[in-house]
């Protein structure tokens, strides 16, 4: 068991005994107390915490089941698949994009929150909306952010009228399951996809979404999540992030998109269906499958790509990062660069009608970005409680 490990369960568990001797009154609510709080990284980076043979952790299983209850340590034990949360410069990055679309205040969606380090940095003007599964971690992030709105529901339940919202912000759960839910996931599509397209329906035309999600939103070989996404809004862009992009925050080795996605009005015609689609892509001498998005835009894919071999023998793909680079800057300045094509003043957008292995084109496209114009409120909450990020 590796000193993360260690390290990440201790402060889990000082994190949840604080939790409750705040909540039944027994310490006070000091900035102390909350820091110890926010030390709460989740289950997703020690599944092994939750292993019966392993005797190291008995005594902590023992204590969290004393103070979450039997359904409560099931629930916990069930996060382990993807309770990873987002560090906080990448946070920042995807709260930019937000407002640099345009977006300064209005009702923001954030499925998956986990314990709010989306939430806790909101700019003025927004009233998040947080839904999170596990409720051990909603608590969390209530105790943190009181002025947060946190459902503790699966998304899958979450009845909110279609158009609800301005703006969507988060990292979502990524996992090969498909949930019920067939108002919104009719298409039996995985969480990630699911929550995604969910996301999208509950968002008002015109209003914006900036997420991270599984490489395998773009890269899945079925376009069909990707189409029925596309017929709800258009992608704006994507920046590939190099594998452990968020080792240091989540503990986890994935690679991932965020995805900027503008919620199209009724009756338009889909800007480009070139990213529903994925095509051969050569790495050194193994091909893989990726969306044609990359070929049309290499430089938002940050890092060098490779193909290794996994745990089974199977060919893993991932991304070196560049030397030296901090990966957070790097996102920064791709998102932004991304949002000059959809530039108010040339209202421009790439276009995959044509072949995508060729050079970019561009067509002149009703992109209302009227508001990216106006002068961006940049000014931020206090940043409150400052969060631990290892
Ligand atoms: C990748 S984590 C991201 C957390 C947070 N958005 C962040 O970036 O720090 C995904 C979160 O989704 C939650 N989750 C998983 N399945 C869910 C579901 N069906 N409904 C709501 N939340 C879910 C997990 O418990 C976890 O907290």
């Amino acid at each position: 068991m590796g000193v993360g490990e260690v390290g990440r369960a201790r402060r889990n568990m000082e994190s949840l005994r604080t939790l409750h001797a705040l909540e039944d009154g027994s310490r006070p609510r000091t900035p102390e107390n909350l820091t110890t709080v926010a030390g709460w990284t989740g289950w997703g980076a020690v599944p092994r915490f939750f292993d019966d043979a392993d005797p190291r952790w008995a005594a902590e299983r023992d204590e969290l089941r004393a103070l979450v209850g039997e359904d409560g340590y099931r629930a916990a034990r069930r996060t382990t698949i993807n309770a990873h949360y987002t560090g906080p410069a990448f946070v920042d990055a995807m709260w930019h994009t937000l407002t640099d679309l345009g977006l300064h205040q209005g009702r923001v969606l954030e499925p998956g929150s986990g314990s709010g380090n989306f939430l806790g940095v909101a700019p003025h003007g927004f009233q998040v909306t947080g839904v999170e599964l596990d409720p051990t971690t909603a608590r969390i992030s209530r105790m943190l952010y009181p002025d947060a709105e946190v459902r503790t529901e699966s998304f899958a339940d979450t009845r909110l009228p279609r158009g609800f919202f301005d703006g969507v912000i988060g990292n979502v759960p990524f996992g090969d399951i498909t949930l019920h839910d067939p108002t919104f996931n009719a298409g039996g599509h995985s969480l990630h996809d699911h929550f995604i397209l969910k996301s999208l329906a509950l968002t008002r035309p015109g209003g914006v979404a900036v997420v991270f999600s599984s490489r395998y939103t773009l890269d899945a070989t079925s376009p069909a999540a990707r189409r029925e996404m596309n017929a709800l809004a258009d992608l704006l862009g994507a920046v590939r992030l190099p594998t452990g992009a968020h080792r240091r925050t989540a503990g986890t080795e994935v690679v991932t998109d965020v995805l900027v996605f503008r919620r199209r009005e009724p009756g338009r015609e889909p800007v480009s269906t070139a990213w529903e689609t994925v095509g051969p892509h050569q790495v050194g001498d193994q091909t893989v499958r990726r969306n044609h998005y990359f070929d049309l835009f290499p430089e938002h894919v940050l890092g060098e790509e490779y193909v290794g071999h996994g745990m089974y023998g199977e060919n893993t793909y991932g991304l070196t990062a560049t030397p030296d680079a901090e990966v957070a800057d790097q996102l920064r300045a791709s998102l932004a660069a991304l949002l000059e094509l959809w530039d108010g003043a040339q209202r421009k957008a790439w276009t995959a009608a044509e072949p995508p292995r060729t050079a970019r084109r561009f067509t002149g496209v009703p992109f209302d970005s009227d508001a990216r114009q106006a002068s961006v409120d940049k000014s931020r909450n206090p940043p409150g409680l400052s969060r631990a990020d290892s």
